[in-house]
């Protein structure tokens, strides 16, 4: 299927490592020109040059905290006044988290609803004017959005949150032909999976390995974690012309583990 992305720009938060790589990967695939953005700029150069390499596309890799509203500015006015015009944003920087409501301070709350909500809010309407007709938004929230995970409320707020603004957005942006979807993944083995499960797994007395076995094992009918490649594909196939006929959605991607029909 020809996906209809060849030299399209194509803006994704977080693209040096995880999801968001695995994303940026298979837009560079279909011919797509990327500017990606990551607040470590030694791991994100590194990986667009290889994927310039091996996809003979532009890689545009931006230095960009999107927790702070300065650097998103300059993010926004560097695509301005390098590009002038945007196709497609993919939304995909965030973390998980780990605390308790009882203990969390307002800090805490503060900076995830920064980094899921605000960087969402602050991109978007930077890129608004920039965005070419026929274009697309898919905002990366999580199935824990819908159905949470104990250990983390706040990720489990804020990406509520997030999926909420991006039906909101979908609304307000079809008439200007712009699609806007949310994708909520589930278990998908990423870096971020790794460093939580090294600390939950410290706590049991076991490893990261054995932790994330586990609880693939418990939550998911499939029995295991997704690739993040396992999952790129959905997200590029949503942001092309051949998903035209979808705006406003929540697609789940997560073998099986959502435990309602949504
Ligand atoms: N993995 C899963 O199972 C899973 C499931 C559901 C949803 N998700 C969502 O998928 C997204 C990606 O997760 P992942 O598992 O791929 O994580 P990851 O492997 O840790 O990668 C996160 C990426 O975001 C960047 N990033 C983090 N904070 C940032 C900030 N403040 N400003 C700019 N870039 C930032 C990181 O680079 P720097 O650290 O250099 O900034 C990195 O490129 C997240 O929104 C996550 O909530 C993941």
């Amino acid at each position: 299927m020809d996906l209809q992305l060849k030299d399209k720009r194509v803006l994704i938060t977080g693209g040096s490592k995880g999801i968001g790589l695995a994303v940026a990967k298979a837009f560079a695939a279909e011919g797509a020109h990327l500017v990606l953005c990551a607040r470590t700029l030694a791991p994100l150069v590194k990986a667009g040059k290889e994927i310039e390499k091996e996809y003979n596309i532009e890689v545009d890799c931006q230095q960009t905290d999107v927790v702070d509203a300065t650097s998103v500015t300059a993010l926004i006015e560097h695509i301005k006044t390098t590009y002038g015009t945007l196709d497609i944003f993919v939304n995909n920087a965030g973390q998980g988290s780990e605390e308790t409501i009882a203990e969390a301070p307002d800090e805490r709350w503060q900076y995830y609803w920064d980094l899921h909500v605000m960087a969402a809010v602050r991109i978007t309407r930077g890129i608004i004017p920039l965005m070419n007709s026929g274009g697309a938004m898919l905002f990366n929230s999580s199935i824990c959005a819908k159905q949470p995970l104990g250990y983390e409320p706040i990720y489990n707020t804020t990406k509520a949150a997030l999926s909420m603004f991006s039906k909101c957005l979908s609304s307000e942006l079809i008439p200007k032909d712009i699609r806007v979807n949310t994708i909520n993944p589930g278990l998908v083995l990423t870096p971020d999976w790794y460093n939580t499960a090294t600390s939950l797994g410290e706590k049991e007395g076991i490893t990261a390995d054995q932790y994330l076995d586990r609880l693939a094992k418990k939550l998911t009918p499939i029995g295991r974690f997704g690739t993040p490649g396992e999952i790129a594909n959905f997200f590029v196939f949503l942001c092309s012309p051949m998903a035209s006929y979808s705006v406003g959605s929540t697609y789940y991607v997560d073998g099986g583990w959502l435990k309602v029909v949504q």
